[in-house]
């Protein structure tokens, strides 16, 4: 595949939504799911392709990475959605699981697939390739029921700087920091009000909003090693 847009985690949410719109936009979309649900049809009726992989383990990246590898020749864009979201537990031996989980999901497999696939970047016909990383507002200022999420979203910020140093000139890389766009099932309607609450725009973003920071970056020419919040204000709120 020549000029593919890769996204990871794309079966379902903010991932499938922006493959679908960029889709639309006449991107060449590569689409990774983790899980097989029906939200797929709607990639797979597109003749998007689709592949499969459990970001959770080093074998699971590694697979990704070969396979990517071996399909892309040349790589437009990589956009690292996929992504866990869950409270540490108290028990010690499940908060160390639930670290690595995480470590491979945030960290690992964005550092490994940007390597495996730096060639493929270089070899995009476009002035410039991107790698955007999805990263959280709470990458700055955690959320302590969160710890391990937000450090290692943090640590994901941080690669971010470090691949726009060592890729460019040709490769952009840049970070969207999310704050409450599509809340989970599991949010109480008590929690979702309190925190649009602490927003100033007094809404959640829904995907839409991702999706146009992630087109805007794609076309600005001269971002790299950046970072746009979309959290209609949460980060500054109440200061
Ligand atoms: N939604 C928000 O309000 C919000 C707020 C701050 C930051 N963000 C960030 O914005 C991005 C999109 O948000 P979202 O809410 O749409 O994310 P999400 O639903 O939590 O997850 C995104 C994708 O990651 C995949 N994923 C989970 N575990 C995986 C694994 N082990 N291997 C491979 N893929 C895996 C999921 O697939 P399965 O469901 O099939 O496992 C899902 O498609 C994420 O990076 C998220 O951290 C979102």
């Amino acid at each position: 595949m020549d000029e593919a847009l890769i996204i990871t985690g794309a079966g379902t949410r903010v991932g499938l939504h922006c493959a679908l719109r960029l889709h639309q936009q006449g991107y060449k979309v590569l689409a990774h799911y983790h899980t097989e649900r029906e939200e797929l049809e709607q990639l797979r009726q597109r003749q998007i392709p689709c592949l499969q992989g459990d970001l959770s383990t080093r074998e699971g990246i590694e697979q990704l990475a070969e396979a990517l590898v071996d399909r892309c020749t040349s790589v437009r864009a990589l956009i690292h959605n996929a992504s866990a979201f869950e409270t540490t537990p108290t028990d010690a031996t499940a908060a160390t699981d639930l670290f690595g989980r995480f470590y491979h999901i945030h960290m690992l497999a964005p550092y490994r697939l940007n390597q495996a696939l730096s060639k493929a970047l270089n070899n995009c016909t476009a002035e410039h390739s991107d790698i955007v990383h999805i990263t959280d507002i709470f990458a700055d200022n955690p959320n302590p029921v969160f710890d391990i999420y937000c450090a290692s979203k943090a640590g994901l910020a941080n690669l971010n700087l470090s691949f726009a140093k060592q890729l460019a000139p040709k490769v952009k890389v840049n970070a969207i920091a999310p704050g409450p766009i599509r809340f989970k099932a599991w949010h109480s309607e008590a929690v979702q009000n309190s925190i649009i609450e602490q927003t100033l725009l007094k809404t959640e973003g829904g995907e839409e909003a991702i999706y146009l920071a992630v087109q805007c970056l794609l076309d600005n020419p001269y971002m790299t090693g950046g970072t746009i919040k979309v959290d209609g204000g949460r980060s500054i709120a109440n200061l």
